[in-house]
């Protein structure tokens, strides 16, 4: 699943928390100054190390008794009353999960990595991303994204389930689409290529539109578009059924 845009964690403790897919991990840039992607469940007893907040830090400390680890999510120590009961090494570091980058992304798996998922070769120096919160289901975003929109090719292309490329000329935008809640979905512009602040108005233009699109789906108007937003919802009813 992709997470975000390398850039987001340039400096050694740079960290980004997200919950993606119902998976709540941060990625962090350690010391040595590789990117990691970690459960952002305490190891004490599974509450959210890291609030939602992204930052700099040297180690991170849970908020809730203390516990603290590395970052590269090793165990450091906790207060006494609440020690844990193992101590021997590795027992209580926070689960690292396996992490990819491709093109300046970064994209992390719960189980195995997939490889050649993400084809393309965005060719571009990366500008900065743009964060857009909606008050939308993940879903009216996608649908929005894909509009009237045929088949991908080399202007346009989608990735199921969360992320669009678009070209311009030199300019590659990396629209990458965040569920939170059902009614709250946060979406990364990463941009490639070009300035950030000439996107701003268009990411402004998204959410707009997802907003309005999402009162029309409430009011009962069912979604019109073209073949992509068809295969669109072919994909969720599969995945839904649980036949993919
Ligand atoms: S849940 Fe993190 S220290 Fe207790």
């Amino acid at each position: 699943m992709p997470l975000c845009a390398e850039g987001q964690i340039a400096r050694p403790g740079d960290f980004l928390p997200l919950s993606v897919g119902g998976w709540s991990v941060v990625a962090v840039r350690d010391g040595e100054g590789t990117v990691r992607v970690l459960r952002n469940a305490c190891r004490h007893q599974n509450m959210p190390v890291v609030g939602t907040a992204p930052g700099t830090c040297q180690s991170f400390r849970c908020r809730f008794h203390g516990w603290t680890y590395d970052l590269q999510g090793r165990f450091l120590s906790a207060p006494p009353p609440v020690a844990p009961a193992d101590a021997s090494p590795g027992a209580n570091d926070l689960h690292a999960l396996p992490v990819r980058i491709l093109d300046g992304l970064v994209f992390f798996a719960v189980d195995q990595v997939s490889t050649g998922f993400f084809a393309p070769d965005l060719g571009q120096p990366y500008s900065g991303t743009i964060v857009t919160d909606i008050a939308c289901n993940w879903k009216v975003c996608v649908e929005h994204l894909l509009g009237g929109q045929g088949v991908s090719g080399p202007e346009f292309a989608w990735f199921w389930p969360l992320m669009v490329v678009r070209r311009s000329g030199p300019l590659v935008l990396v629209e990458q689409v965040v569920p939170h809640t059902f009614l709250r979905t946060r979406l990364f512009t990463h941009v490639f290529g070009g300035a950030v602040e000439a996107q701003k108005l268009s990411a402004t233009a998204t959410k707009e539109a997802c907003e309005r699109i999402q009162l029309e789906r409430a009011g009962g108007t069912p979604p019109q578009g073209g073949a992509l937003l068809a295969q669109f919802h072919r994909a969720l009813d599969e995945a839904y059924s649980g036949s993919s």
